[in-house]
């Protein structure tokens, strides 16, 4: 049977490529590994899995709730597991603050997981009516509501524009600035309601709801999810140990373009090799049973000893 978008799973996630991750991370007993985005902790529950005896599994997520489940997932692994409330823009600070000097495995699987897609506190999904928040660390100072209530109308159109490519960006900054004239727009209820009356209905009878690019664009504002993830990628190459390996599972085009353009970048200054060509994408399979993986593309190097590489 086909999962339905928001079907939550048990754990409240479904690790995306999991298969795919382990074969291309290939963990050894014994390896430290840094999962940057821990969320309900399946794909690092497998990585401890292989990492013990002996190993290191260092979990960071934003979200204190994500992180405390994931935490329990681990437990029976608890000495050989670390867990750090903090931004994998932080990632040399966290290892930091571990003591590690190094490691072997890196992985960030990108965006929001499933459970928080349907909780309320976060105002993540047009489809659960719940206060426009969008913070996936509760720490940040500002909301999806606040952009929209302070942002000039440019601002709000470009935003929908370069982060979700909405073709009716400029549509929808004029009534969101229209309407908080006369009223705050403070729900996802409202906002969804609001773009729905601005999009064209032709646009309304397509599987994907006229919402989904806006919501999408708030959120990666809200978390400045580009500027998180390229500042990750300027501080891997500094702490990956000769024979590591990273991996990185973008839902996004920009986050993907990121993504491929570092692995390149790293590969030319003799850092690193391409394990990917090609981006792995899903098979049918999974898609069917969990429909939230269909836009997941990931991508892995392997970062050599200078000796290793083959010369230029
Ligand atoms: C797709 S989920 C990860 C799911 C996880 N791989 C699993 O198997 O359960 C993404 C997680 O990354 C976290 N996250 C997003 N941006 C982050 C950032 N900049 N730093 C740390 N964690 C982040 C989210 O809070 C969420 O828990």
């Amino acid at each position: 049977m086909v999962a339905d978008f928001m079907d939550v799973p048990d754990h409240g996630h479904e690790p995306v490529l999991l298969n795919a991750v382990m074969k291309l991370l290939s963990p050894r007993h014994g390896q430290v590994a840094l999962d940057c985005t821990a969320g309900r902790g399946g794909h690092a529950s497998a990585l401890a899995q292989a990492v013990m005896p002996g190993g290191l599994v260092l979990c960071v997520d934003v979200d204190p709730e994500n992180l405390a489940y994931a935490r329990t997932r681990l437990g029976q692994w608890s000495e050989n597991c670390r867990y750090f409330q903090a931004n994998f823009a932080q990632a040399g600070e966290v290892l930091q603050a571990a003591g590690v000097s190094g490691v072997d495995l890196v992985l960030a699987d990108l965006g929001v997981s499933t459970n928080q897609l349907t909780q309320d506190s976060h105002g993540l999904s047009f489809s659960v009516d719940a206060p426009l928040d969008m913070r996936l660390d509760p720490e940040l100072p500002t909301t999806a509501a606040d952009l929209i209530a302070k942002l000039p109308e440019k601002d709000l159109a470009d935003m929908l524009f370069t982060l979700a490519q909405e073709r009716w960006s400029r549509r929808i900054a004029r009534r969101i600035v229209q309407t908080r004239q006369t009223a705050p727009i403070t729900t996802t209820r409202q906002l969804a309601d609001l773009v729905r009356q601005v999009v064209p209905p032709e646009f309304g009878r397509h599987k994907i709801d006229p919402a989904t690019k806006t919501f999408q664009a708030l959120r990666m504002a809200v978390n400045a999810e580009l500027d998180n993830l390229g500042t990750l990628l300027g501080q891997v190459p500094q702490f990956m140990n000769p024979g590591g390996r990273a991996a990185f599972i973008s839902f996004h085009s920009g986050e993907d373009r990121l993504v491929k353009h570092a692995m390149l970048e790293w590969q030319e200054k003799n850092k690193c090799r391409v394990l990917t060509k090609k981006p792995v994408l899903p098979d049918e399979m999974e898609i069917q049973t969990n429909p939230r993986c269909r836009s997941a593309r990931l991508r892995a190097a392997e970062f050599v000893a200078p000796a290793d590489l083959p010369p230029p």
